[in-house]
């Protein structure tokens, strides 16, 4: 809950989603001015607790609390005491006793935001969980749709690639579905994961049929690390079948935007040419995401919910 936690899109209904929008539009603002930076969060702390990898999320959410005049501290898990064997939990209280107004928290684990949130006196911030939730970054990404579209009802979002495993489809299907878009998802069978329809999306094994009248086309990108051979026979054949470049994007309206959460496999999700130009907005995602986590500090850690916007 806003002034509380962040801990997945799933709990957010309808008009606490529009008031983070609102509030993000509202800071991407001061991205536009000369001196970046305003008081609103003087004498606040935020710290990020990463134990994944992050480039983006980590970095915008750093940028954003510098932005609104926070103290950022990153928390190294490789020099702290977690290599002395500290527990996780017990890793997470101690940061809490130093009084922090918000913790950002991304593990490999699904749930474990959800367990530091009930151990914490500090708001928690999900930054990713595992193949649970990414909020934030369905919150960036229907920011950067709005800007595009001006709207969610009646847009039709193609999530194309590994719906199983990824947090950021499920995210994003809790997410525009709420604001009334119709939602597809787009795979190999192996990775739509069975009873996906229950979260009021449809499913397509047709990248084609899956296209077809699309506003936004999402792709996922493919853990090639871990699920080669696994999920589908080859990178090439997962290219060959849902790779999108520009060939295959005419099957969706003629103004449709592609979008990526980031870091691209490029060639096997998107050809190179979709990952750099228009009707690309990755790079729009990114920038938006500073926005969109200055907004959730701002009311999180700023604990300004009561007071509106
Ligand atoms: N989209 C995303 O979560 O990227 P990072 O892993 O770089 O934070």
């Amino acid at each position: 809950m806003i002034g509380e936690d962040l801990l997945g899109i799933a709990p957010l209904d309808r008009a606490r989603i529009e008031l983070i929008l609102e509030t993000a539009e509202r800071m991407q603002e001061i991205a536009g001015r000369d001196v970046k930076k305003v008081p609103t969060l003087r004498g606040r702390t935020v710290v990020n607790l990463f134990f994944e990898p992050s480039t983006r999320t980590q970095t915008s959410f750093e940028i954003a609390g510098k932005r609104l005049a926070a103290d950022v501290v990153n928390f190294s898990s490789n020099s702290s005491s977690l290599s002395k064997a500290e527990s996780l939990l017990d890793t997470a209280k101690t940061l809490d006793a130093m009084d922090p107004d918000a913790v950002i928290v991304r593990h490999r684990v699904a749930g474990v935001p959800q367990r530091i949130a009930d151990a914490l006196q500090a708001p928690v911030i999900n930054a990713g969980d595992g193949a649970h939730e990414h909020p934030t970054q369905a919150l960036l990404d229907m920011l950067t749709v709005y800007q595009e579209k001006s709207r969610f009802e009646g847009l039709t979002v193609t999530i194309v690639g590994d719906i199983a495993h990824s947090r950021v489809a499920r995210s994003n299907i809790y997410g525009f579905t709420k604001l009334g878009a119709e939602v597809r998802v787009a795979g190999p069978p192996t990775m739509l994961p069975p009873g996906i329809e229950e979260l009021g999306v449809k499913t397509y094994t047709s990248l084609r049929e899956a296209l077809e009248g699309a506003d936004v086309v999402m792709a996922l990108r493919i853990q090639l690390e871990r699920l080669t051979g696994a999920y589908f026979p080859s990178v090439r054949e997962y290219s060959a079948t849902f790779g999108i470049d520009r060939a295959k994007l005419r099957f969706a309206k003629s103004d449709a935007i592609v979008m990526h959460p980031g870091p691209v496999n490029r060639g096997v999700e998107l050809s190179n040419e979709l990952t750099d130009d228009r009707p690309s907005v990755i790079l729009d995602q990114v920038r938006n995401g500073v926005a969109l986590r200055m907004a959730l500090l701002y009311l999180i850690a700023g604990r300004r919910m009561g007071e509106g916007i």
